[in-house]
């Protein structure tokens, strides 16, 4: 009898995600790629249990992301007492259906829990992406508020809000990026009421096509996105009670972390915070997370009723991203030029020198506020700057 490392498959491995053009012809992979992480899915060891030469492939329109799932092997354990292969269409089936089930009904492919007995469902998602005539007319939900460009090639970046239904479709077929790349991430709540839904904006960067490559395809393809949500901000100069007409859910004077609807009065301040933010594997180091998040901050800081921008549980990655592209805007705006240390200072004999009489804090802070940048971060981006200019 075979040992049991013969039947165990690692899971970052066995699991495919691709990219396809649909259109009129057979449709086209543009890209592919693996999972960082499927410990939230397959458990901490990220193995699977029970299969040989196992292939779990799932594929993504590159327009609108519709999903289908294609689960191959070779020989599948035969049970023996309580030992058994592992239920990989049950426990994909919890992370693949988001919790806005008519959205999985929507979604052709999701439903499609396939394995080789029934080959034909995959092949029948192949066919229906290939009649599909809508990719022609597709445009990312919401509205497009910059584009860049690298080389020749041109992106887009779109923002919409959760309240759109096209915008909560999509954002219920990608949400299993979320446990494969951003660790400790979490799902959206895609059924909250309205009133909740009201505070997120979701951002999405395509890649858009000088030209179809097939047939009635799409031009769009799907590059990354970023959701970000609202924030009461508490702010010493604005007049604190919040008087929110437009429904009775909305409490009258608000607690400082209430968490504003998209629709407030326009000088009702508030924080915004970037919660997830991924652009997918092909497309990383190519300078799109810093242009991205770049069309964020640009978009947070035309709004005069975001006062400030934060980022929820920033990793390694981010920070570095964030810190890289905060100092290039502070620098370009003239912001240090304004900042300046006393060096004609002589340290005391007793006690520290206290920091207001090294820099200016009240200059510190008029410029933190103007950039609308969070304490901490914008002191790390003063310290960053001043240890650069230490000769
Ligand atoms: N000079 C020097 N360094 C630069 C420059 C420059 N001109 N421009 C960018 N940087 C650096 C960054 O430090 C970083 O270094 P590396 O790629 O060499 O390791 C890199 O360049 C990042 O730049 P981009 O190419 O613009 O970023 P990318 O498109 O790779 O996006 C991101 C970065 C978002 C972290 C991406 O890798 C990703 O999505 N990862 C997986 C998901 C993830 O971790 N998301 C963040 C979770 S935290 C949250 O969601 C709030």
């Amino acid at each position: 009898m075979s040992g049991p490392d013969e039947w165990s498959a690692n899971a970052n491995k066995a699991v495919t995600i691709s990219l396809i053009q649909q259109g009129a012809a057979a449709p086209l992979e543009i890209a592919n790629f693996c999972p960082k992480f499927t410990y939230p899915i397959f458990g901490q060891e990220e193995q699977i249990f029970g299969y040989q030469n196992l292939s779990i492939h799932l594929r993504f329109t590159a327009h609108d992301l519709l999903p289908n799932l294609e689960v191959t092997w070779d020989q599948k354990f035969k049970t023996i007492g309580d030992v058994k292969a592992d239920d990989i269409e049950g426990t994909l089936r919890d992370w693949l259906s988001p919790s806005m089930s008519r959205f999985v009904l929507e979604t052709r492919g999701l439903a499609n829990l396939i394995h080789q007995a029934a080959f034909g469902k995959t092949l029948s998602y192949l066919s229906d992406i290939q009649d599909d005539g809508a990719g022609d007319l597709f445009k990312p939900p919401g509205e497009k508020i910059t584009s860049y460009k690298i080389k020749d090639q041109r992106f887009e970046v779109w923002r919409g809000r959760l309240v759109d239904p096209a915008v909560r479709r999509i954002l219920g077929r990608i949400q299993i990026f979320i446990p494969f790349f951003i660790e400790g991430g979490s799902f959206l709540n895609l059924e909250e009421q309205e009133f909740s839904l009201e505070r997120w904006s979701i951002f999405f960067l395509y890649e858009k096509l000088s030209h179809k490559p097939l047939p009635h395809s799409s031009t769009y393809s799907f590059i990354g996105y970023s959701t970000a949500y609202r924030y009461y901000f508490y702010d010493q100069d604005t007049p604190q009670t919040l008087t929110l007409t437009t429904s009775k859910a909305y409490p009258k004077q608000a607690p400082f972390d209430f968490i504003l609807p998209i629709q407030t009065p326009p000088h009702h301040p508030s924080r915004e915070r970037i919660s997830q933010f991924l652009i997918l594997p092909p497309y990383q180091s190519q300078g799109h997370g810093s242009r991205f998040y770049g069309a964020l901050v640009k978009d947070f800081l035309a709004n005069p009723i975001i006062k400030e921008i934060t980022v929820e549980d920033p990793n390694e990655a981010f920070d570095d991203l964030r810190d890289f592209c905060d100092l290039k805007r502070l620098r370009e705006n003239g912001t240090f030029e304004h900042i300046k240390i006393n060096t004609n200072l002589s340290m005391p004999r007793h006690g520290k020198l206290p920091t207001s009489k090294i820099i200016d804090k009240a200059l510190l802070q008029q410029q933190r506020i103007h950039n609308k940048i969070a304490p901490r971060q914008f002191d790390r981006l003063v310290e960053m700057h001043l240890l650069s200019t230490v000769s």
